[in-house]
């Protein structure tokens, strides 16, 4: 179901986590088991809209959010308080529905935005203009090898070879000397996502170095193709959202205290069905992922930091299972208030992992916790995940098998004091 991620043995990035065609367990209520289980026999590979602009770990795969959201009337609203990326939102406007979605980290509520940026030919025309003077001016600094300071600590710039860094800086600069608006802030996306492909670190979730041979410019030519791609991606997702679909909104939102949201107190009682991926406890650390990105961006991530959840960093903290629990009930309760009767709430949720070998399964913690927040159990289709984490280490080895689960739960309670 989540797409992108690295192989088990650490050597080759797999482009996803889905089992294709592997055997998917459910239980519960037979026709809601059947529809989830189709939602997870997905291909194993999927790019379509606005999706695979930016990379971001562990994505919901497009088509899991697609038929999970297929059947909803258009108009319906949409809320993913987990929005990480935004797939959830790019599948919503396509299929027509008002969507909302929140995320703690202040990349993911800048990326999920971007996705679901709703452009005209004007505006797709303007943002290619403008970058490509952006570029012109950042080649014009590197044949004049003309000074700049990365606003990086030493430790963050060690990541770059020093010319790269350089040109880099030089980019930014220019990139900031931009109006801002909206089309400054997509051409600064488009500079993040070329970030970890220049540098010497693997990949987002893998801080290990890596030897590539980026030569002078190289950064300032992909930066302006993605700017490119992004305008033909913008284009795709424009041509394929029904008229009259309501704008998206994207908040930045700690998601246990969603119910809270004042963008949101429009909608309670409102939201047609939550459709959301939390943290898998002890999986990724989302925030020093993000950290070199976040210092380039000049984004405030110390909430962030603070306020993740599941972060793999505490995983192996005494109070870490317990805590993790918690904040899921108050994730979840929150999302019930906001649900309309008869709403439902749909889960990706993997096992948690605290420490080695000691495993939490995520179906029953569930069952257990809906209740509390006043949802009903109905039912769930799972599938064993191959192991993911920072570090290919024995650690991962060790680890037990895991799943991956799609839980769907319901608000039927008629009377809301
Ligand atoms: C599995 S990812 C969601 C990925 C998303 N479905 C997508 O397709 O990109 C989980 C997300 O939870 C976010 N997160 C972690 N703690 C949070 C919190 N307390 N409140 C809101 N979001 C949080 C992370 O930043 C991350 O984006």
């Amino acid at each position: 179901m989540l797409d992108g991620g690295v192989a088990r043995d650490g050597r080759e990035p797999r482009r996803s986590l889905t089992l294709v065609g592997g055997p998917v367990r459910t239980e519960g209520d037979a026709v809601s088991a059947a529809w989830l289980a189709d939602a997870v026999r997905v291909a194993p590979h999927i790019d379509r809209f606005t999706h695979g602009f930016h990379t971001y770990p562990a994505r919901l795969h497009p088509d899991t959010a697609e038929r999970l959201l297929r059947d909803l009337a258009p108009g319906r609203a949409v809320l993913d308080p987990f929005v990480g990326s935004g797939t959830v939102l790019v599948e919503g406007l396509v299929a027509g529905l008002e969507v909302f979605g929140a995320d703690l980290s202040p990349l993911a509520v800048r990326i999920a935005r971007l996705k679901t940026w709703r452009t005209d030919a004007a505006t797709r025309s303007h943002l290619v203009e403008r970058a490509r003077a952006v570029a012109e001016r950042s080649f014009a600094r590197v044949r004049g090898r003309v000074p700049v300071r990365a606003p990086l600590t030493p430790e963050d710039a060690a990541w770059y070879a020093p010319h790269v860094l350089m040109e880099l800086g030089g980019l930014l600069a220019e990139i900031r000397s931009e109006p801002p608006g909206p089309t400054t802030d997509a051409i600064e996306l488009a500079f993040s996502s070329i970030l970890l492909k220049v540098s010497r670190q693997r990949a987002d979730t893998r801080r290990d170095p890596v030897e590539r041979r980026i030569r002078k410019g190289l950064s300032t030519e992909l930066f302006g193709a993605k700017v490119i791609e992004l305008a033909e991606r913008l284009e795709r997702l424009a041509a394929a959202v029904p008229r009259g679909t309501p704008v998206s909104t994207v908040l930045q939102a700690d998601a246990r205290d969603i119910a809270g949201a004042r963008a949101l107190a429009s909608r309670r009682g409102r939201i047609a069905r939550v459709v959301t991926s939390p943290p898998y406890g002890g999986t990724y650390d989302y925030a020093h992922a993000q950290a070199l990105r976040s210092a380039w961006l000049g984004l405030d991530d110390r909430a962030y930091r603070r306020g993740e959840i599941g972060a793999r960093r505490h995983a192996a903290d005494e109070e870490e299972p317990a805590a993790h629990g918690q904040a899921l009930a108050r994730v979840l309760a929150g999302c019930a208030s906001l649900l309309r009767d008869g709403g439902e709430v749909v889960l990706v949720l993997g096992d948690a992992r605290f420490g080695p070998r000691r495993i939490v399964g995520a179906l029953d913690w569930v069952r257990r916790i809906a209740p509390e927040a006043g949802l009903r159990w109905v039912a769930s289709a799972s599938q064993q995940r191959p192991s993911v984490g920072t570090e290919p280490s024995d650690f991962d080895r060790l680890d037990p098998p895991r799943e991956e689960h799609v839980i769907l739960l319901v608000r039927d309670i008629v009377s809301r004091s």
